[in-house]
């Protein structure tokens, strides 16, 4: 039976995948290279320094780690401006409740984001107590699509990867819940995540019973 759901945070929980994607859009533009909403499907769930290869990738661009590391941290500094007036209003509707019933179930909440600023966000929110295990991206050294960061929250919860479903938004994130052997649900567009066994619009429209009630067991 399923004794942990672990969430993805940006994009899943609350909407600064948008955030995310607004500072790269920024600074593709500033670097002169071409980057859309499409391109930026293949970028969500990439941790920073990933998501800025894929860019210069995109544009022909070689850069010395010393700029590398620059327009990182430029990036880094626009995305913490437009986060810096989040609060628990930001987090998504629904999510409470499904706090609320897995809590009812008596299955654990872990978090599995690639983000550095994913303490902070989940403060803001006022979400932080809700979780059994958040796991701690800076220490995670194979990154989404890599299944690393969702075995280690299943392992500290105690849980097996087959007892465990993932929720994500991005596409490398969905494939790490799959390597990792956990049953999957997606939040987004179910043409994009076709290999999720549950695909929601929207975190507020996953009905935990119908979930419990299809995943193997
Ligand atoms: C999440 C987001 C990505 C972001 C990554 C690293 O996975 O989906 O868009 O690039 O975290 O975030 P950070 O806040 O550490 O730059
Ligand atoms: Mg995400």
């Amino acid at each position: 039976s399923i004794r942990a759901f672990i969430f993805d945070l940006d994009g899943v929980l609350t909407d600064t995948a948008e955030y995310h994607y607004q500072a790269w859009a920024a600074l593709a533009k500033q670097l002169g290279i071409a980057f859309n909403r499409q391109d930026n499907e293949q970028l969500k769930g990439v941790d920073r320094m990933g998501s800025l290869q894929f860019i210069l990738d995109k544009g022909g661009l070689q850069l010395s780690d010393n700029q590398k590391h620059a327009f990182a941290n430029q990036k880094n500094h626009h995305y913490q401006q437009l986060i810096e007036h989040m609060s628990e209003a930001d987090l998504f509707a629904g999510v409470h409740d499904l706090f609320a019933q897995l809590k009812q179930a008596d299955i654990a909440i872990g978090l599995a984001s690639a983000s550095k600023n994913a303490a902070m966000v989940i403060n803001r929110l006022g979400i932080n107590q809700a979780f059994d295990y958040v796991a701690d991206a800076a220490k995670i050294k194979q990154g989404k699509p890599h299944p690393e960061i969702f075995l280690t929250v299943a392992q500290t919860l105690g849980v097996k990867p087959a007892q465990c479903v993932g929720v994500e938004d991005s596409l490398a994130g969905l494939q790490s819940i799959i390597d990792a052997g956990m049953q999957s649900v997606g939040i987004g567009d179910a043409k994009v995540l076709q290999q999720a066994q549950w695909v929601y619009p929207h975190i507020k429209d996953l009905s935990l019973p119908r979930v419990l009630e299809q995943a193997n067991k």
